[in-house]
């Protein structure tokens, strides 16, 4: 999508200069970096300190890793390596596991010598995939919000909540939650994006701004405001991203999804999920049992970043000095809570059923 006029992927290949570049999102919205992995290490870090984040670009980025880490140990011993390096990083999102399995699968069939450039073809080819995935999940989100706005008096906005950042940063390109609604907006249709701020990364900050970015009239709430929204009648929608759903439909995301998933059932308005389908773990059925939980540092709670009206992007402390804080990134939200599930190949239920219906071809490997 675009950043002042220029079109950017949140990960890329350079030609030129044979390297894989990102956007290093720990300075977003207020800065913005671009910055190469140029090792095992490098992509390591990246991955496990977020400079790339949200469960797409997270499988593609560990893709380009291997590629890039192969390309100084190619051997059977650097191939495990490699693996167990990044399979390590973050334990939550499935994509992760989803492209290293696609990519060892594929890479164990050919020769040492053939390793690296298959490996960076296969990256490129997950990164692709995920473009055209995160597209076709924005034209049948772009359905439902067209039914809400049919229902709706002539040019008033769908107004639609959103939590975390599953944005096109979180993506290759486009975003999860957010392509229905550039499709939307593309369309014509007015919409109003109410979006949390996500404490404690405030990663609701960088979907602001993404949105600002396109023109997409947006309001930054506090992440306790959306019940209370929701009760005063003033959300027709909730779409949410994922980093992990079960065989069975149960939705794991950024931690607080659950309780907006909770008040958008006592208020009956609708929950959406926004899924690609390397988000799918078909091994698990039960979300709360079988999802490990990232649990980050106590510091992000304790902590907060902004920007300093100086000038400078700063940390300063919450609260009074010595308090513990406690961390859990992602919450699982039951079945029952969704609505519907808004895949590339349409809408499903939340259920066993549904989802192996829809992806015959993928349901029980
Ligand atoms: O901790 P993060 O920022 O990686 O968490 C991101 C999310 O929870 C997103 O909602 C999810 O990965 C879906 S991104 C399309």
């Amino acid at each position: 999508m675009k950043v002042q006029g220029t079109h950017y992927r949140s990960i890329w290949y350079d030609h030129k200069d044979c390297q894989v570049k990102i956007i290093d999102q720990r300075w977003l919205p207020h800065d913005f970096r671009i910055v190469a992995l140029t090792n095992l290490d490098e992509f390591a870090v990246a991955i496990r300190d977020m400079w790339v984040r949200g469960a797409p670009l997270i499988g593609a980025t560990a893709a380009y890793g291997v590629a890039i880490s192969l390309n100084s140990d190619a051997s059977d011993s650097g191939l495990k390596n490699t693996y167990d390096t990044l399979i390590e990083t973050r334990p939550t999102a499935i994509n992760l596991k989803w492209a290293l399995d696609r990519l060892l699968r594929a890479l164990g069939q050919v020769s040492q010598e053939e390793r690296a450039s298959k490996a960076l073809k296969l990256a490129h080819l997950v990164a692709e995939e995920d473009v055209g995935i995160n597209k076709k999940i924005g034209e049948h989100g772009l359905e439902i919000v067209k039914k809400i706005a049919s229902n709706k008096p002539a040019g008033e906005p769908v107004r639609m909540l959103t939590h975390c950042n599953a944005g096109w940063p979180a993506t290759v390109d486009w975003g999860t939650a957010t392509s229905p609604m550039y499709h939307a907006h593309e369309a014509g249709i007015p919409i109003h994006v109410w979006v949390d701020e996500t404490r404690p990364r405030n990663q609701g900050a960088m979907t602001a701004w993404e949105l600002e970015s396109h023109g997409i009239s947006n309001t930054y709430i506090t992440d306790n405001a959306g019940g209370h929204l929701m009760q005063k009648g003033l959300v027709d929608m909730v779409i949410v991203g994922t980093d992990r759903t079960t065989a069975q439909g149960d939705v794991c995301n950024k931690i607080g999804t659950y309780l907006k998933a909770l008040a958008a059932r006592d208020n009956n308005v609708p929950f959406y999920v926004a899924l690609p389908s390397p988000t799918i773990d078909w091994t698990i059925s039960d979300g709360l049992a079988d999802i490990p939980i990232e649990e980050r540092a106590a510091r992000e709670v304790t902590h907060i970043f902004g920007h300093h009206e100086k000038n400078s992007i700063e940390e300063i402390r919450v609260t009074s000095e010595g308090v513990s804080g406690g961390n859990p990134a992602f919450d699982v939200t039951p079945n029952r809570l969704v609505t519907g599930l808004i895949t590339e190949r349409g809408v499903s239920d939340a259920s066993e059923k549904a989802l192996a219906k829809m992806f015959p071809d993928l349901a029980g490997f």
